[in-house]
């Protein structure tokens, strides 16, 4: 058996993202408050208004999930629409490209740190 490990994660990330996890808003800092937790209101808002556009914000025809509470009482469908197969039956965003992987990282801790505003 070899030993070619060389011990360095391949798992992929995003460049520039050198945040605690609990600090992945996209801002490339750690804001140092002792809480660092994923608020819908600086961490999945820009994710809403960056990939749900045209259908689900205002005006849009779907469920506006700019809207806190339908995003907060919507929060397991959500997730489970994002995180389909890109292309498949009831994939979100609907004929888009799938969010990264660390848009749907921080979706999940948002729900596990409490689905804060
Ligand atoms: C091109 C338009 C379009 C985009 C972009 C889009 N959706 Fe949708 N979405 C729809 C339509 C149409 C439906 C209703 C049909 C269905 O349930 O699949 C829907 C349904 C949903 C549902 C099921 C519950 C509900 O509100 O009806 C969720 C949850 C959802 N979308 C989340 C999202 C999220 C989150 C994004 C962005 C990451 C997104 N969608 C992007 C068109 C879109």
């Amino acid at each position: 058996m070899s030993c070619s490990n060389d011990s360095e994660s391949d798992i992929s990330e995003t460049p520039n993202n050198n945040e605690t996890p609990n600090d992945n808003n996209g801002d490339g800092e750690n804001n140092g408050d002792g809480e660092n937790k994923i608020t819908f209101t600086s961490d999945i808002l820009p994710i809403i208004n960056n990939n749900c556009n045209n259908c689900h914000l205002s005006g849009g025809g779907q469920t506006n999930y700019t809207i806190y509470n339908n995003a907060k009482n919507n929060a397991s469908t959500i997730q489970n629409r994002i995180n389909r197969t890109q292309g498949s039956s009831g994939f979100m965003p609907q004929s888009g490209t799938k969010l990264s992987s660390s848009d749907l990282a921080k979706f999940d801790q948002w729900i596990t740190d409490g689905k804060l505003e």
